[in-house]
């Protein structure tokens, strides 16, 4: 179960991404891209990627979202910039956990870093699918895909 505290906190890790995105551009020169869409509201995210000698050198977004769904882009830029794709893959399998996860599993804080802020998704099933279009564009573009939707 996660604490008051720690429930404002997330929140307030959520407000700053969605006000002060990260990495909220685009990249003319991107090696790989994907757009995903989420299904229930219409709303769209384009990652952009440079992957050079298999790491992730550049990624960045744009789109038009809610705020959870800002948020979980602006965080996901921050956690694979610089990582090896395959360490990216295993970030997208953990994040699918924490989104997925019931509500009283616990959550490795030191691993999963501001990441664990998108946990408070899990209360609001409807939203969950804000949270994972990052992550799910992410892989797409990982994959050589150019457009998803998470339906
Ligand atoms: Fe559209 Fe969240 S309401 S992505």
């Amino acid at each position: 179960m996660i604490d008051e505290n720690l429930q404002e906190l997330y929140q307030e890790i959520i407000l700053d991404h969605n006000s002060r995105p990260r990495n909220y551009r685009a990249i003319e020169a991107c090696t790989h891209k994907a757009d995903g869409n989420n299904p229930v509201c219409g709303d769209e995210v384009t990652i952009f990627l440079i992957v050079k000698d298999n790491i992730v050198k550049d990624v960045s977004f744009q789109g038009e979202g809610c705020a959870i769904s800002k948020a979980s882009s602006s965080l996901m830029t921050k956690k694979v910039m610089g990582k090896t794709v395959n360490e990216a893959r295993k970030i997208i399998l953990d994040v699918n956990k924490i989104l997925t996860g019931n509500n009283d599993q616990e959550i490795d804080l030191d691993e999963s870093g501001d990441l664990a802020a998108l946990a408070g998704v899990r209360k609001f099933p409807a939203r969950i699918k804000c949270a994972t279009l990052a992550w799910h564009t992410l892989d797409a573009a990982l994959d050589g895909n150019t457009v998803i939707s998470t339906e």
